[in-house]
């Protein structure tokens, strides 16, 4: 990711938001020629102008132009289809453009039809005032500019808080070597069955914004702890299980991210009550915490680390089915295992899954660790594996995932 062009992207974008010197484009739609000239040369100069003589032949125009065109002035009676039910598949196709409609008289059931059918926002009786139509088009360009502004506004705050979400776990992963990609691909995995549990929109965006954050706490992680070349000691096993706590204290300090920092503080709790910080048992744990828990002790299993080789798939599976119960939710255990295939291929390619999946990085032209950096990390952890005498990986009754 380079955070600095970005940035300025970012500002470039916040810093035109609200400017007017955008020349917007018209469509304007009447059968009769004399009408289409006089409403062309009443907006040619401020406006693009794009002109059709009917519903059918103008909808053709959006077709094409419909994410250049700000507004359309639309005739009502017309020959092939009218301007009502023109502006009506207009609705639906390109929500966004603002519709004037022309009428040769006040025709209340075509005026409530249209208002309500097709988000009109003014009407104009022919034969019209130029300066009227002049004032209305003003208005109705600057109610388009107004939200396009707030949705453009909004992208950019949700693109700011996106990268900054992202820069911390990137942060963790230059500090601890061993783990790159790991909170990346706890991620993808938890998405994957949070996804498959039927969860909404909303509770997957907070997902992934935990399962990049979840080892954030070890940001506060002396390195020598962090990145020892070998098993940890019981004192710096203690250090280490500190981690989910520092990391809900992190999380804490962003606003309205306070759910998702109980569920960075429970990601090392056990079904059984085993676990820490807390010893929470079964559903006292977050349903976020139980997931997050299954996608980090399968990516901790499968992944090479200083003291041993990764573990292959099927194996990573046959434990987190023995610890189904134990160490996790029994239900979440199972649906897991029956994820198995995909989980086993999004692990082998997670960036082009983790873009399918990611709710927050969405439309967003992110770009994940550098490859170049990505492959020298894991021959220096290939390089400490060969000179570890402890190559066997242990199985124990169940998984510490302290790295
Ligand atoms: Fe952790």
């Amino acid at each position: 990711m380079n955070s600095s062009l970005e940035l300025k992207d970012s500002l470039d974008s916040v810093l035109s938001f609200g400017d007017e010197s955008v020349k917007h484009t018209v469509l304007i739609v009447d059968d009769e020629e004399n009408n289409l000239m006089l409403l062309k040369r009443t907006l040619r100069g401020k406006y693009n102008i794009l002109t059709a003589h009917n519903g059918v032949e103008a909808l053709d125009v959006v077709k094409e132009h419909g994410k250049e065109i700000s507004l359309i002035v639309s005739d009502q009676k017309m020959p092939v289809m009218e301007g009502t039910e023109f502006l009506k598949k207009v609705r639906e196709s390109n929500p966004q453009i603002i519709k004037i409609l022309l009428t040769g008289h006040v025709d209340t059931d075509i005026i409530v039809s249209a208002i309500n059918d097709c988000d009109l926002f003014q009407y104009i009786l022919k034969p019209f005032e130029p300066e009227e139509l002049k004032i209305t088009v003003e208005n109705g360009i600057s109610k388009f500019s107004m939200s396009s502004n707030n949705k453009i506004f909004y992208n950019e705050l949700r693109r700011l808080f996106y990268n900054t979400i992202r820069a911390m776990s990137n942060a963790l992963d230059t500090k601890d070597s061993y783990t790159n990609g790991h909170s990346l691909r706890v991620t993808l995995y938890s998405m994957i069955l949070a996804r498959e549990l039927g969860l909404d929109d909303i509770y997957l965006e907070d997902i992934e914004i935990a399962g990049l954050l979840h080892d954030i706490g070890k940001i506060a992680m002396p390195k020598s702890v962090l990145c020892k070349n070998g098993k940890l000691t019981d004192e710096e096993f203690l250090i280490m299980k500190a981690h989910p706590s520092k990391g809900e204290k992190i999380v804490l300090n962003i606003k309205k991210l306070q759910m998702i920092a109980e569920w960075v503080k429970s990601h090392h709790e056990k079904y059984d009550g085993t676990g820490y910080p807390d010893g929470l048992k079964g559903n006292n744990i977050p349903l976020a915490g139980r997931i997050i828990a299954l996608a980090d002790t399968y990516d901790a299993m499968t992944s090479t680390r200083p003291y041993r080789t990764a573990l292959p798939h099927e194996t990573a599976i046959s434990e987190i089915k023995r610890c189904a119960g134990t160490q996790f939710d029994p239900e979440l255990a199972m649906l897991f295992v029956q994820l198995a295939d995909k989980i086993d291929e999004a692990r082998k390619n997670p960036e082009e899954y983790y873009k399918k999946y990611s709710l927050l990085g969405k439309n967003i032209d992110f770009k994940l660790t550098s490859e170049a950096s990505q492959e020298a990390k894991l021959q220096q952890a290939n390089e400490n594996v060969a000179t570890n005498s402890q190559n066997t990986p242990p199985i124990h009754k169940s998984y510490r995932i302290i790295y």
